[in-house]
Order: structure tokens, then C-alpha cells, then sequence
């Protein structure tokens, strides 16, 4: 078969120590894999002012997928790699799915009181390109005493009927084939109401799936002391930020996070991230934990139909999840990195 033609961008902080691990372990699952990094992020903006040129937009247009460490760094004011870099890649390249597993690992702690893995097995399926985060608003008077800015969410029925359509079909894949919409309806009734109409006109495409409604304040609550309702959650841009950093924190931390911003339509290559940041606290010390990173690469095997290749992956971050039991602390990013490679590629 052909190369896997991969565009990386390790971004910032400890974005670089992660990734590395995530490619050993590709290397070691046996792909072919043909990689180019592009050095965006904070080096190159204080090096060039440029964050994301049209240039490179087109050239990442041209890869199989594209592998991220994490962008933002204290040194660039808030907003700028946000939204120039990471949400104008999310949007350009039409990432309307952001797909964030929910699951708690045999061996991992979590904070919640008599839960078992089985009880936190969720796929948070959050919409990519609109809400809040398509930016529009604006503010008048800025800095006097009668300020006004308005930011307003940005719903279309096209975005919404696209986002629901996937979720349903994810959740008719799985055992409890359980779909919940996640909004707050009842204040929000412009964009609620055309969620709620959305789901009510699919469902009946999906009849085995059951559909359930939770507003996003009491979801958040049911994450801390029912996780085991949801199954597949579907929701907007806003929400599903909030509710996945919930979610990483009861299925044992934002080190283990991945995610997949999918364009399922294939008209341009998806992009792995772990859901953490760059951590500049911790950058440069061998800290990290890359298992989100490498939990990414696995989502990333399984989008481009490896998934024999997907499941090994998966698996040797579960088996070595388990041994972190008895010997965690010392560990630092690249011998997690080995230690998980080693098991991919049969030697552990
Ligand atoms: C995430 C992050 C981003 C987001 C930030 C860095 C723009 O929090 O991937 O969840 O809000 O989507
Ligand atoms: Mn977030």
C-alpha cells in the first residue's frame, strides 16, 4: 500500500515532546508513513508574525491527516494562535466533527466514588466550526464606562443537521446505542429549538438508537455523579469545549485525553490533538504525559481505516495503563513513549 503522507505540527510548550512519542509509536505499529513537520506556533510568530499563511493552508491541504502537539503560549497575547492558527485550521479545513472519547481505563483513578470503567464509556461528538466560536459580535465603546460587546453563536441549520447526522450514525454503531443532546434549551431557545428540531427530524433515520435531552448545566452534573447515562453526546462548539475538560477530568486526567477533529466528508485531511494544552509550566522537563498524544495517534489509524493497526495501539496504552499501578511517578515523557512502543511492536 501507499505512504501515509502525515503533516505535523508540534506547536508549543511541551507540544514537541509529546508528538515525538506519538511517532515512535506509529513508527513501531508499522505504517507506512511519509511525515513533514511545519514549525507553527509561537517561534515562528515572534520569528515572522505569521501564524497560519494561505501558503501553508493549501500545502496541509494536500496530506492524508495532520498530527498536533498543542499551540498557545503565555509570550503571544490570548486569542492570537488561538484563532489564527488552531480554530482557522478547525474551520478552513471543515472539522465539523471534534470527536472526544470519554473512558475510563482499567487502572486509572478517577475522582468519582464507586465507579468502574464500564460506568464511563462516552464519546462526546462536539460540532467544530460554529457556535461562539465562529467569532461573531463586536464591541462599541471599548474602554469607557458604557462598553458593550456582544458575541454572539452562530448556528445553521446545514451545520447542525451535518454534526447530528454523524453522532446518530456513531451511536447506532455502539452496544447502547444511546444519543443525548446536550444544550440549554431553555434559555437559548433560538439555537436550542433548532438542535432539539434537528435531532427530532433525524432520529427517525436511526430508529435504533434512543434519544435522550439533557441541558448542559445538568449534564455537567450527571458527568460527576451518573456518568454511566450518556453513550454518545452530541453538542455545539461552546459546550462540548466545557463538558470534554469535565470529562478528561473524571476518566483520569487531561493526560489521557485524545481527540479527532474529523472532516467526515474527506474534502480535507483530519487532525489529531490531544485535548491538553502546551503546559509552558512544565515544557522542557520531561513531564508530560504523551498518552493523549498516542491515544490521538490511535484515533488517527482508525480515521484512515487502520484499525487492526488502531486496536494494537489502543491496547498497549491499556496494558500499560494497568502497570502504572505499581510504578507511575517516576516515569518521564520518553520512557512512557518507549514503554508503549515496546508493547505496540511486540516486545513487551
Ligand atoms: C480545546 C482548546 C481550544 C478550544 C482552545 C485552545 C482554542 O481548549 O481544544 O479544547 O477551545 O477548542
Ligand atoms: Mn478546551
Amino acid at each position: 500500500s501507499r505512504n501515509i503522507r502525515l503533516a505535523v505540527i508540534p506547536g508549543d510548550g511541551i507540544g514537541t515532546e509529546v508528538v515525538t512519542e506519538g511517532l515512535k509509536v506509529l513508527e513501531a505499529v508499522g505504517v507506512k508513513i511519509e511525515s513533514t513537520h511545519y514549525d507553527l506556533g509561537a517561534t515562528r510568530y515572534h520569528a515572522t508574525g505569521e501564524t497560519l499563511s494561505d501558503e501553508v493552508l493549501q500545502e496541509l491541504r494536500g496530506y492524508d491527516a495532520i498530527l498536533l502537539g498543542a499551540i498557545g503560549d503565555p509570550s503571544v497575547p490570548p486569542g492570537i494562535l488561538e484563532r489564527e492558527l488552531l480554530l482557522r485550521l478547525r474551520f478552513e479545513l471543515d472539522h465539523y466533527v471534534n470527536l472526544r472519547p470519554v473512558k475510563l481505563f482499567p487502572g486509572v483513578e478517577t475522582p468519582l466514588a464507586d465507579t468502574l470503567p464500564g460506568d464511563i464509556d462516552m464519546v462526546v461528538v462536539r460540532e467544530g466550526t460554529e457556535s461562539l466560536y465562529a467569532g461573531a459580535g463586536g464591541v462599541l465603546r471599548r474602554g469607557t464606562p458604557h462598553e458593550i460587546a456582544t458575541q454572539e453563536s452562530l448556528n445553521t441549520a446545514f451545520g447542525v443537521e451535518r454534526v447530528v447526522r454523524y453522532a446518530f450514525a456513531r451511536a447506532a454503531e455502539r452496544p447502547r446505542k444511546k444519543l443525548t443532546l446536550v444544550h440549554k434549551t431553555n434559555v437559548l431557545t433560538y439555537a436550542g429549538d433548532l438542535w432539539q428540531r434537528t435531532v427530532n427530524r433525524i432520529a427517525p433515520e436511526f430508529p435504533e438508537v434512543t434519544t435522550d435531552y439533557q441541558h448542559i448545566d445538568a449534564a455537567s452534573m450527571f458527568f460527576v455523579n451518573q456518568p454511566e447515562r450518556f453513550d454518545v453526546i452530541v453538542t455545539d462548539n461552546l459546550f462540548g469545549d466545557i463538558i470534554t475538560d469535565i470529562g478528561a477530568a473524571i476518566a483520569g486526567g487531561i493526560g489521557l485525553a485524545a481527540s479527532g477533529n474529523i472532516n467526515p466528508d474527506r474534502t480535507a485531511p483530519s487532525m489529531f490533538e490531544p485535548v491538553h494544552g502546551s503546559a509552558p509550566d512544565i515544557a522542557g522537563q520531561g513531564k508530560a504525559d504523551p498518552t493523549a498524544t498516542i491515544l490521538s495517534v490511535a484515533m488517527m489509524l482508525d480515521h484512515l481505516g487502520l484499525t487492526e493497526q488502531a486496536a494494537r495501539v489502543e491496547q498497549a496504552v491499556a496494558d500499560d495503563i494497568v502497570e502504572r499501578l505499581a510504578g507511575w511517578a517516576g516515569r518521564t515523557t520518553h520512557e512512557i513513549g518507549d514503554d508503549i512502543t515496546a508493547r505496540v511492536s511486540g516486545g513487551a
